[in-house]
């Protein structure tokens, strides 16, 4: 019989995408006619649409290729629309954002883990700084924390959660708030802010009484890598990646966005992609990928009070719905429990918060974790936070506004947890 050798097909590793010359430009419309050009644009020269515009007189964000810069700006010129320059060299500046940090004093708190929170981290290194939390209060009388691996991504990463609570006796039982980071890739400060919140749940170094509070009323439940996928490619390979790694048949783009895939009212056509070459796909169908799999499994059933599922950027503190401009019928909890964590965010350190619902605040998108944990895992305070910044470095936040973006997420949420429980 023939013996037929199978063609080996070496997978070289895919070469770093640079970012040389790419600008950001921020591009200003006033009619719907502009936007609707402004999406031709987006298609024609495949801009990266950092920030969509929500409402006419709004601007973009739009990451442009040094190639398409002069075209662009022509068309942009004739099209009479508004534009200037948000982020001159994208290369540049993922280059000094991580090098930045080099100049600043190590944000290790005293008493706490000894881990630097002043800098963003690697996977598997925020998968050992849980293990270490884990070990540390398990030690302390008043704290316990354990880990669980609710479920696998697609290229075998571990989903890897921790659970922190008091052990001190309070007679009634706890409540529970669910927090996740990481589920869009680029955000890099969305898992460096949950990993902070585990250490100061965990250790509470500066020995906060709402911190105390806090886990006398609730169990906190932390995952800060959701898309543990992407998030390793947008360090090795793509710095602007957002989705998850899939392979989607039938396409040789990767990737679905996770924050389409939910699968409450999820539908591509409201604010998503049926193109898998889009950075908003949406998925073969509701929930088809395994890291929202995961997440529906776990939350499902579960008793969670809050969810709260942090992004970046834009700074806004989002609840429901996402899919529709209607509200939901106890908008007013939502909104008064989000309103006090966002004054507590403003008095901290002066950043204001947009407090809203998405659609009405944001845009239209439907397949959003968050309209998930409300209409399918029935959460009551269900949100989506958009930590820094407004722009001027976007996804490349640099590793010296870490802690300022950590803290003032502290003071909001210990805020926001303690109207929710005075309005229960
Ligand atoms: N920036 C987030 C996104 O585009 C906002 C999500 C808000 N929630 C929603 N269900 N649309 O995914
Ligand atoms: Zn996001």
């Amino acid at each position: 019989s023939v013996v037929f050798l199978l063609p080996v097909v070496l997978c070289a590793p895919s070469p770093q995408d640079r970012y040389d010359g790419h600008k950001v430009l921020e591009i200003f419309g006033k009619t719907e006619e502009d936007f609707r050009k402004l999406l031709e644009l987006q298609l024609q020269f495949g801009l990266d649409m950092w920030k969509t515009p929500k409402h006419v007189n709004d601007s973009a964000h739009a990451m442009v290729a040094p190639e398409h810069l002069t075209n662009v700006l022509e068309q942009l010129n004739s099209l009479n629309l508004g534009v200037s320059t948000l982020i001159d060299d994208v290369q540049q500046l993922i280059h000094s954002s991580t090098k930045d940090n080099k100049k600043q004093a190590r944000a290790i708190f005293p008493g706490g883990s000894g881990h630097d929170h002043g800098r963003y981290y690697r996977h598997q290194a925020i998968l050992d700084f849980m293990t270490l939390v884990a070990n540390d209060a398990n030690k302390s009388p008043n704290v316990a924390a354990t880990l669980e691996t609710i479920g696998t991504s697609g290229q075998g990463r571990s989903l890897k959660l921790i659970k922190i609570f008091s052990t001190v006796n309070t007679g009634t039982p706890k409540r529970k708030i669910f927090i996740d980071g990481g589920i869009h890739a680029r955000e890099w400060i969305s898992p460096a802010s949950v990993k902070y919140l585990i250490e100061q749940f965990a250790y509470n170094p500066g020995n906060i009484a709402d911190i105390y509070t806090l886990l006398a009323r609730y169990e906190i439940y932390l995952i800060p890598v959701m898309n543990p996928d992407g998030y390793e490619f947008s360090h090795t390979n793509t710095r602007m990646w957002r989705k998850n790694r899939r392979t989607n048949t039938g396409s040789t783009c990767i990737g679905v966005d996770l924050n389409r895939n939910f699968p409450y009212q999820w539908n591509p056509a409201n604010g998503g992609s049926t193109n898998p070459c889009q950075d908003t796909y949406s998925g073969t169908g509701p929930a088809s990928e395994v890291e929202t799999q995961v997440l529906v499994n776990y939350l499902t059933g579960a008793g969670f009070d809050a969810y709260i599922t942090i992004h970046s950027y834009g700074q806004y503190w989002l609840y429901p719905w996402g899919f529709t401009t209607a509200l939901p019928a106890d908008v007013a909890d939502l909104h008064a429990a989000g309103q006090a964590g966002v004054d507590a965010i403003q008095d901290y350190g002066r950043l204001r918060y947009t407090l809203g619902s998405s659609t009405n605040v944001l845009y239209a998108a439907a397949g959003g974790s968050d309209d998930f944990a409300k209409g399918m895992a029935g959460v009551k305070y269900s949100y989506t936070l958009e930590l820094r910044d407004n722009g001027r470095y976007g996804f490349l936040l640099p590793e010296s506004e870490i802690i300022p973006a950590c803290e003032e997420l502290r003071a909001g949420f210990l805020a926001f947890a303690n109207a929710m429980y005075n309005q229960q």
